[in-house]
């Protein structure tokens, strides 16, 4: 497998464990003294200062050498960039709630929670058709000139802030609650919040 697609399979393994931690988080919305609001104004933070401006336009650009090469069918593609607009839009609203009621705002918790729980579906189904669609047509269609257009064309590679061997201080937090909560759902039979959610 290329190195690329064994990057962004590794990406989405890091993603879901962050999913997983997003999952439970939501109940803490409920105690407006909750001191773990910062935590999901920080994963919010990192979505959408990472994965929306280094992962998914990776992808875009694979879908767009596939089109080129005529070995995936149009309409996926336009699926696949609207998904991942939509997914750009809903976590910056989403951020700005969560810092909204980071500083005591008064908005409906409810809503902001039902809505983390949706964009937690959606970047969960956007990955499950990057894997089932993309990643397979990649692999089979794209020759190593493509790869090294696609490389080429790659943004200057800062590092992942949050999941790189050692954290950013920025996401030091955040990181050590995922790899809480990773311990601590192998052993929690309880449905995450979000299965709960209306
Ligand atoms: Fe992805």
């Amino acid at each position: 497998m290329h190195p690329v697609l064994q990057q962004l399979g590794a990406e989405h393994r890091d993603l879901r464990s962050l999913l997983a931690l997003l999952r439970r988080q939501p109940s803490l919305l409920a105690d407006p003294l909750a001191p773990n609001i910062g935590l999901l104004v920080d994963a919010l933070s990192y979505l959408t200062s990472f994965p929306d401006v280094r992962h998914h336009p990776l992808e875009d650009r694979l879908a767009e050498r596939l089109l080129r090469r005529d070995a995936i069918d149009p309409a996926f593609v336009a699926e696949l960039e609207a998904q991942h607009e939509r997914l750009g839009q809903q976590g910056l609203d989403l951020l700005r709630d969560l810092e909204g009621a980071a500083r005591g705002e008064t908005l409906s918790r409810e809503l902001v929670a039902t809505n983390i729980c949706l964009y937690v579906e959606r970047l969960r189904h956007n990955m499950a058709f990057e894997e089932l669609l993309l990643f397979p047509a990649a692999a089979r269609a794209l020759d190593a000139a493509d790869w090294r257009d696609i490389e080429a064309d790659g943004l200057p590679g800062a590092p992942d802030p949050l999941f790189q061997p050692q954290a950013a201080q920025r996401f030091l937090q955040l990181r050590q609650a995922i790899e809480r909560e990773a311990a601590a759902s192998a052993q929690d039979a309880r449905p995450a919040f979000c299965e709960h959610a209306p």
